[in-house]
């Protein structure tokens, strides 16, 4: 941005540095410039290399009706209601011409499906999708379906219908086989017109007797492509982090509402048709949010989530349940003596990821297409458990892996919340243990999150390590958009951020929750990306902690202003690192203030700073600025380069802005 001739004089009277103002404001002429000093020689912690991650959980249609690209609803006719999500239509239905079967004695995983005696009307079957089906024009959709057939002579007509009944694509499919055994079959065919809300059909034509099952619908742009993979914008954002671990199955996901209904890894891999699906326990978690069809496939399973960690690079940090459910619901808990089958999920977990293909369950992965090691380090034991009980769970856990696998590291639960008596509780008995990771969760108003920026700075510098697992700033409902995150709370991420990064030796991982929501389906807000059936934008959320992600450094050194921490003294909040592998000082500075500000940076240090410079800003007069799909980046960062000459910097910081300042270095 360029400075006016007056501005500019002013500026070059009282320093000698080169002088950059960025989002200059009149009022800065007068302002004295705050001094800040960075020690670059002195490197006060090491950043882990995969410090900032990402949390996965299949809430708020995250995984079925998100990110898994199956886009029909109710596939296997599992839902409670088993037509759920489907309509017949048929001039003259005949009685028992359109039957449920339940087969649950032969089939306990997928006992369900559609028996078709087909007379002559023809008979249409309608799928609604997940909330409606978003259809590209020209794309490839490739459908399938498992089939058997006595008497042939169906034929089935597949279309997308848009929201007025247009067919926007047609295809057909010619059962081939004839007998008791189930077949899969497959046709594709390309859509027409885009519609973000279709619906699919097909039409059964002929007269024949047919069973059918695992009706399928996928979008060939799939995530490299891969058939019946994930949403490739979706996984896109998220590649883009380049984010350090992602952590997966959830969330109170891992814990369900009841002992059933809890997370089971094993169950989630192999054939699709054999992962036995079970309700989504935000199905009804929010009477306001009520989601009477959310259900988990788990066509998104643990082969998929580790496939995916892989494919952008992160470390897989799967949770596991511990032996209890949600304890805000049943409380459910598994007895001490029968715990055996939990601790045993968690071992052979291990052995799937990481064990030689000679034994059990790495031949497993081998079978599913994935003979190379995942390289699996770490696990969680349980979600947001907590009290006396907890630890005796985790106690068992601990003890059986680390026998077998004395360096995997193991992350335990420190409850809901960052402090009160459960949080004392499960924090001291831990740090006593010597547990790896303690996970730490707050979802906090802003306020919180700014007063909470030097939290760590006395924490107890050996030990147990923290995970901030989850956290989000969670604002009062006057946020615009049902509850999106908007400047203020990304802004206070940022704040809080810059504190974990100043103590990456006690707090090593860190990672936003949750990660997506569909806006026709939530029912947590906020959240880090939104997503409707066609297209997905990052919350300015998303862009801080995309900051944070790429430009985690591998040094932290010291930053201060009046040779304090800098956690809030006039709205500034700072950290900095080194990057020795890109050769880069990094300094990461958020202005919460209203006002501008005029900063000295006094970078002390042997290091040959290069004279041109980045600044990364992302900057709003309004905090309660939100994204959404009509301006996905009304909140993003915004590039400039600048010189400095030699050791000092000057910059003038925005108001409301967070700033990420790169000046690479030869030495
Ligand atoms: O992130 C949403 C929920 O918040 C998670 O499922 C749970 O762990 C926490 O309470």
């Amino acid at each position: 941005m360029k400075l006016n001739n007056s501005i500019k004089s002013v500026f070059s009277a009282c320093t000698v540095f080169t002088v950059i103002a960025i989002g200059y404001t009149p009022n800065l002429q007068a302002q004295t410039a705050k001094v800040i000093k960075v020690k670059t020689d002195h490197a006060i912690a090491k950043v882990q290399p995969n410090m900032w991650g990402v949390f996965f959980e299949d809430i708020n249609f995250g995984a079925d009706g998100g990110i898994y690209a199956e886009l029909i609803k109710n596939r296997s006719f599992e839902f409670a209601k088993p037509l759920m999500g489907w309509s017949i239509k048929s001039k003259k239905l005949q009685e028992g011409e359109v039957l449920v079967v339940n087969r649950k004695e032969v089939n306990t995983a997928n006992p369900r499906y559609l028996q078709v005696k087909k007379q002559n009307e023809d008979l249409e079957l309608v799928n609604e999708g997940f909330k409606g089906i978003g259809v590209k024009k020209g794309l490839r959709y490739d459908f399938s379906l498992m089939y058997r057939q006595s008497a042939p002579g169906v034929k089935l007509v597949l279309m997308l219908k848009d929201e007025h009944n247009n067919i926007i694509g047609q295809g057909t499919l010619s059962p081939d086989q004839t007998g008791s055994d189930w077949k899969k079959q497959s046709a594709s065919f390309t859509a027409t017109e885009t519609s973000p809300k279709a619906k699919f059909s097909i039409l059964f034509q002929g007269n024949g007797n047919i069973d059918v099952d695992m009706i399928s619908l996928f979008p060939a742009d799939t995530w490299k492509n891969r058939p019946q993979g994930l949403r490739a914008d979706m996984v896109q954002l998220l590649a883009d982090m380049k984010p350090g671990f992602i952590r997966f199955p959830g969330g109170c996901i891992v814990e369900g509402t009841d002992l059933a209904n809890r997370y089971q890894w094993k169950k989630t891999i192999g054939p699709i048709e054999d992962r036995q699906l079970i309700v989504n326990r935000w199905n009804m978690e929010f009477a306001h949010r009520a989601a009477p069809d959310y259900y988990q496939s788990f066509g998104l399973g643990f082969f998929e989530y580790f496939q995916l960690a892989e494919d952008i690079g992160s470390d897989a940090l799967p949770i596991l349940n511990c032996g209890m459910a949600c304890q805000y619901n049943s409380a459910e808990v598994a007895s001490l003596d029968e715990l055996d089958p939990y601790v045993q999920d968690a071992l052979d977990l291990i052995e799937f990821a990481n064990g030689d293909v000679t034994t059990k369950w790495g031949k497993m992965r081998a079978d599913l297409g994935h003979p190379k090691p995942f390289n699996l380090k770490m696990m969680g034991i349980g979600n947001e458990n907590w009290g006396p009980q907890y630890l005796e769970r985790v106690a068992i856990f601990t003890k059986a892996i680390k026998a077998k696998y004395p360096d995997f590291k193991l992350i335990n639960s420190s409850g809901t919340g960052p402090d009160g008596d459960r949080f004392d509780l499960l924090n001291n008995a831990l740090r006593s243990n010597n547990a790896d990771f303690i996970d730490e969760h707050y979802y906090r108003p802003a306020d919180w999150f700014l007063k909470n920026a030097g939290r760590y700075d006395n924490y107890p510098r050996n030990g147990s390590k923290v995970f901030v697992g989850e956290y989000a700033v969670h604002a009062n409902s006057n946020i615009t958009g049902s509850n999106k995150n908007n400047w203020q709370s990304a802004l206070a991420s940022a704040a809080l951020m810059t504190g974990l990064e100043r103590n990456a030796d006690v707090v090593q991982m860190a990672s936003y929750a949750p990660l997506f929501a569909h806006i026709d389906a939530w029912q947590w807000a906020p959240d880090m990306i939104w997503v409707d059936n066609l297209k997905s934008y990052g919350t300015p959320d998303y862009y801080v902690q995309k900051l944070f992600s790429t430009n985690k450094g591998t040094d932290v050194v010291s930053i201060t202003l009046d040779e304090k921490n800098i956690i809030g003294q006039d709205g500034l909040y700072a950290s900095a690192v080194t990057d020795q592998t890109k050769k880069e000082l990094i300094i990461k500075i958020a202005n919460n203030s209203d006002q501008a500000q005029n900063i000295d940076f006094d970078l002390e240090g042997k290091m040959k700073l290069k004279s041109k410079a980045t600044n990364e800003e992302i900057a709003n007069s309004s905090l309660n600025q939100i994204n959404s799909f009509e301006n996905p980046e009304a909140v993003s960062p915004k590039k400039s380069t600048f010189n400095l000459k030699g050791k000092k910097l000057n910059i003038a910081l925005k108001p409301y802005s967070f700033n990420v300042i790169k000046i690479p270095f030869n030495q």
